[in-house]
């Protein structure tokens, strides 16, 4: 069995975006310029987006935090997307999930230009995506793929198996592995709530990957012998015997399943610090305009 180690791959990755940053500075370019918008004090939000500005300094990006109070109308938020859509100086910008529910998510991510989406959530980007076409790709299944690419791990004629449908993960990474594409040409399956089956599925999985944020779902009986087992999930999960009185846990029960997989990602430390490359890696490319030209 061999661990996936997302940490040290995305710090090679930085630095290798850092390299480039370097290049265009030295050049007379402008450093990237991402910018996030954060409403509301989510813990989850809050972590998440402080890793993306410390990303960012990594990577030598200029970065920004627009902070709203979580009670803000979604007319306002939507006046500050159209702000960032006509600023010439941001290349990229990212709305934090979840907003509140008074807002309309779909609405907020329809009003992101595509070619500054550098989440890959815009409608623009996800029907560019299942159609082959260059796009900004969604940054967790982005961050698997690079995984399964730098680990040499084989995909195709791969069955690869999905658990949970979500727009963010499920859905695409399973249009990626089965494009026709390395990584890809796999057979996917896509398990969900309503599948009736799912051992029976997950017992023919050459590649398992666990996305449906239910901690310890995927169990050893589950897992073929010699599987590639992908965990997504990240779950809070009280644990009085750490300060901050929880820790992440994922979708696989590491412990029992582990001894069985040729390779598998732990939680913390495989896809978390993978996701935020993946945006990273989208930031240069809209920096460069390598995906969109204007
Ligand atoms: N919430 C959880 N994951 C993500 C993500 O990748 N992007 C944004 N904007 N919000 C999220």
């Amino acid at each position: 069995m061999q661990m996936i180690d997302g940490k040290t791959v995305s710090a090679q990755i930085k630095e290798e975006i850092a390299e480039q940053v370097k290049e265009i500075v030295s050049a007379g370019g402008r450093r990237p310029h991402l910018v996030g918008v954060l409403v509301g004090h989510d813990g989850g939000s809050e972590s998440y987006m402080a890793s993306k500005v410390k990303a960012c300094e990594q990577c030598g990006f200029r970065s920004s935090l627009i902070r709203f109070d979580e009670n803000v109308t979604q007319e306002t938020l939507i006046a500050e997307i159209h702000r960032l859509n006509e600023d010439t100086g941001v290349d990229g910008f990212i709305v934090q999930l979840p907003l509140p529910r008074h807002i309309n998510a779909q609405a907020v991510i329809e009003a992101i230009d595509y070619r500054k989406d550098v989440d890959g959530f815009h409608p623009i980007n996800v029907g560019r995506l299942s159609i082959g076409l260059p796009c900004f790709r969604s940054a967790t299944p982005s961050g698997i793929l690079m995984l399964l690419e730098r680990y040499g791990i084989e995909t195709r004629g791969k069955h690869c198996v999905v658990l949970g449908r979500s727009n963010i993960v499920g859905k695409p990474v399973a249009t990626m592995l089965m494009q026709k594409a390395n990584p890809g040409n796999c057979t996917v399956t896509v398990c969900h709530s309503a599948t009736p089956n799912i051992k029976e599925l997950t017992l023919q999985a050459d590649i398992l990957i666990a996305a449906l944020g239910s901690p310890n779902f995927v169990t050893e009986d589950m897992v073929k012998e010699g599987a590639v087992v992908i965990d997504v999930g990240t779950t809070r999960v009280e644990d009085a015997t750490r300060e901050r009185g929880w820790r992440l846990c994922g979708d696989v029960d590491f412990e029992h399943v582990a001894p069985h997989c040729s390779f598998i990602t732990p939680v913390p430390g495989g896809v978390g610090p993978m996701t935020i490359v993946s945006l990273m890696h989208n930031t240069l490319l809209a920096a460069k305009h390598e995906i969109y030209q204007s």
